[in-house]
């Protein structure tokens, strides 16, 4: 689960919002649905990550267990999936290391990610003055944890948006380097990249939903409850043209509502613009509003349940993750330090 801009939030919540789970917890959820025998699939809270920029402790570790309580909450299954905090398999950061040394500067300098938080220019260098004042080195090797998180797994898949195939390109090419020096250990991964459409900003519809708006009512998060959703809904930003048509280009407010409609219904973006076609905007926004609300509320009962838990069970969840992923990063530890005489 990304962590990138976390601190940068004015409430920052590891609970995420309607785009992220249309476009990625839901795809995982379908990934583990359809997963053939055999396949195993592994899911982290990136808490290391998070560590890029300044964290408060207590924050840190809200957001965490909230990160971690939602991918329960949406359906990821602990029988079928391992789920686990990054921090707890130190095997992620000793292959960060190790990666480190055949890792490339000039390919790691060329990432974009450095650049915008610094807010720096495209153009900017390594040798740029202020770049080098303000930059950290974790900030800096952030994608070869990355590369660290899926290869010490041997994954052979990571479902990915499209904004982030930059960085599994980086995991390939140094997978490739570390192989060609030392022998064939890691697979090669390949891009699961998300099939599901972009949901769009509530109040802004040409750009995507993100956590990053400061506009509140941009965004749906999983945890609203039933009156915010349907409060958000009718206040989204859309035109006053009399009849409901779907033009994404042209239309894009009314577009986003037909569109979120039809990931929840299953039915096309065209077959619900031709039955609401002379239907009111505002009974469209209504029927969006209380669909989102129906289906988000089994998964927000669960995300309390979880969160107001007493029994140590969500502690106990990730502690039985972690053992699982640090037995079988140990696997690919063990031929590591084989092949390279450690
Ligand atoms: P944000 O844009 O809010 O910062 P992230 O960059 O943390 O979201 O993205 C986490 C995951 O959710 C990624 O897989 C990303 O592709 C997906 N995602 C983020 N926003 C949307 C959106 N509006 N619609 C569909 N998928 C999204
Ligand atoms: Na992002």
């Amino acid at each position: 689960l990304d962590s990138e801009r976390f601190a940068e939030r004015k409430n920052p919540t590891g609970v995420p919002h309607l785009g992220n789970y249309l476009g990625a917890l839901n795809e995982w959820v379908k990934l583990q649905q359809n997963a053939t025998e055999g396949t195993r699939l592994f899911f982290s809270i990136v808490d290391l990550h998070a560590l890029t920029v300044p964290q408060d402790a207590a924050e840190l570790k809200k957001w965490r267990k909230e990160a971690f309580a939602t991918l329960l909450a949406v359906g990821l299954d602990p029988k079928r999936s391992t789920i686990f905090y990054q921090s707890a398999v130190p095997a992620h950061t000793e292959l960060m290391w190790i990666l480190s040394t055949v890792a490339s500067m000039g390919y790691l300098s060329r990432m974009t990610q450095w650049k915008t938080k610094l807010q720096l220019p495209e153009d900017a260098t390594l040798d740029d003055q202020t770049a080098r004042a303000q930059l950290r080195l974790g900030l800096f090797s952030y994608p070869v944890l990355q590369a660290a998180d899926i290869l010490i797994h041997r994954a052979t898949h990571v479902p990915v948006g499209e904004d982030q195939r930059q960085h599994l390109e980086f995991s390939r090419y140094t997978a490739n380097s570390f192989n060609h020096l030392y022998g064939p250990i890691f697979p090669i991964p390949e891009a699961l990249i998300s099939p599901a459409k972009r949901v769009m900003s509530l109040k802004e519809p040409t750009s995507k939903m993100s956590k990053s708006h400061a506009d509140e009512r941009s965004r749906i998060i999983l945890t609203d409850s039933p009156d915010v959703i349907r409060k958000k809904v009718k206040v989204a930003l859309t035109d006053s043209e009399p009849s409901i048509t779907y033009e994404p280009a042209r239309r894009p407010g009314v577009s986003n509502l037909i569109e979120i409609l039809s990931h929840f219904e299953g039915v096309s973006c065209e077959d619900i613009a031709t039955e609401y076609h002379s239907a009111s905007l505002r009974s469209l926004k209504e029927h969006v509003g209380d669909r989102i609300a129906f289906h988000l509320q089994e998964i927000r009962e669960r995300y309390v349940g979880l969160m107001d838990d007493k029994t140590g069970y969500l502690e106990s969840v990730a502690e039985d993750g972690a053992e699982a992923a640090r037995a079988n990063a140990r696997v690919t530890m063990r031929q590591i330090r084989d092949a390279m005489g450690l």
